[in-house]
């Protein structure tokens, strides 16, 4: 399959492994290329060597593009994408924050770059500020989600008609359904996360995968609304986190209470933070992630195949 984003991405689909924090490293990231999709690695919270370490890990795993995810308004930013020069990388995403206040160093390094946007207006900003392509990310998502709230299903056809530039969907996908569905919308690639939670390849607890294995469509919510909103499955810790706020609490007594909860109650599924998506409720079972891969592009191709004709009176 080629498009405009296969072309940005250097990949053979265009199907884009989420950065998760601290989870999506070299070894899910390599094993993404090595399956034709793109491999991200994320940069959230590393320090500038240990980031150079999985970006060399990855290499050593696979020859195919891969790339590293930079939140901007994280401390660490500047100094993740000097090391994404430095090891070579062709391609980044960014996200969390004013994807211009990279785009020069970016530009000048000649790396291309895809920014997650959750509004029409975000996305918009983005293009201004000569990004290469934005992701589209809906409120279904796993992870900080936009305070806005806008789903997928309504974001992706008002980007892809308020841009120019080719347009990734991000948010409640987990299978060859919703990757035809937001094709039809306009999307030119996929980006998952949550599905990923599931694969062989992913070092988080066993918990957490029997969580999002034994979750329902309404096993998710938004904690910290009227700070940095994060989406995860609901348990006493993210119950615990909504009454912190309805009581007032900020976002940095949010953090320190998070931080609190990570040290204290490990393997905890009451207590654990669990970022995870409204899909997690469609996802039945841990295969690899080239199965997964395998998976999706068979299903697209047999679906758009039924599909057509369906429309025609
Ligand atoms: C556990 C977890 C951690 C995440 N960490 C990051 C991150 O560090 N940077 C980022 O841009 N997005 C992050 N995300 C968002 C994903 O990259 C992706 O956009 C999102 O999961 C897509 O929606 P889905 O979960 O419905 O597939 C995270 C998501 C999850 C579930």
């Amino acid at each position: 399959m080629k498009n405009r984003i296969t072309e940005i991405l250097g990949s053979q689909y265009p199907i884009i492994l989420g950065a998760m924090r601290f989870i999506t490293l070299a070894k899910m990231a390599a094993a993404m290329s090595n399956a034709g999709g793109f491999g991200l690695i994320a940069a959230s919270g590393m320090k500038a060597e240990p980031l150079r370490k999985q970006i060399r890990n990855a290499r050593e795993l696979t020859d195919n593009p891969l790339g590293i995810n930079i939140p901007v308004y994280r401390p660490n930013a500047f100094e993740a994408l000097e090391i994404a020069i430095e090891e070579g990388i062709k391609t980044i995403t960014t996200s969390a924050g004013d994807a211009g206040k990279l785009i020069k160093r970016i530009k000048e390094a000649g790396i291309k770059v895809l920014h997650m946007a959750p509004t029409v207006e975000m996305a918009k900003k983005a293009e201004d500020a000569g990004v290469d392509g934005v992701i589209a990310v809906g409120t279904e998502a796993g992870g900080h989600v936009g305070r806005d709230e806008v789903s997928t299903l309504t974001l992706i056809p008002q980007v892809v008609d308020a841009v120019r530039i080719p347009v990734v969907a991000a948010g409640g996908i987990g299978d060859a359904r919703g990757w035809v569905a937001v094709h039809a919308l306009g999307a030119e690639g996929i980006q998952m996360g949550t599905r990923f939670l599931v694969t062989e390849e992913c070092p988080v607890p066993e918990v957490y995968k029997q969580a999002i294995l034994a979750a329902r469509d309404n096993s998710t919510m938004i904690a910290a609304r009227k700070g940095f909103p994060l989406r995860a499955l609901k348990n006493k810790a993210v119950m615990a986190i909504r009454e912190m706020e309805e009581k007032g609490a900020n976002q940095e007594e949010i953090n320190a209470f998070v931080d609190k909860l990570g040290s204290e109650h490990k393997n905890d599924p009451d207590y654990m933070l669990m970022p995870a998506g409204q899909i997690a409720g469609l996802t039945k079972e841990i295969t690899t992630i080239e199965e997964l891969i395998k998976r999706m592009v068979e299903g697209a191709n047999r679906l758009s195949l039924e599909l057509a004709g369906d429309f025609e009176s």
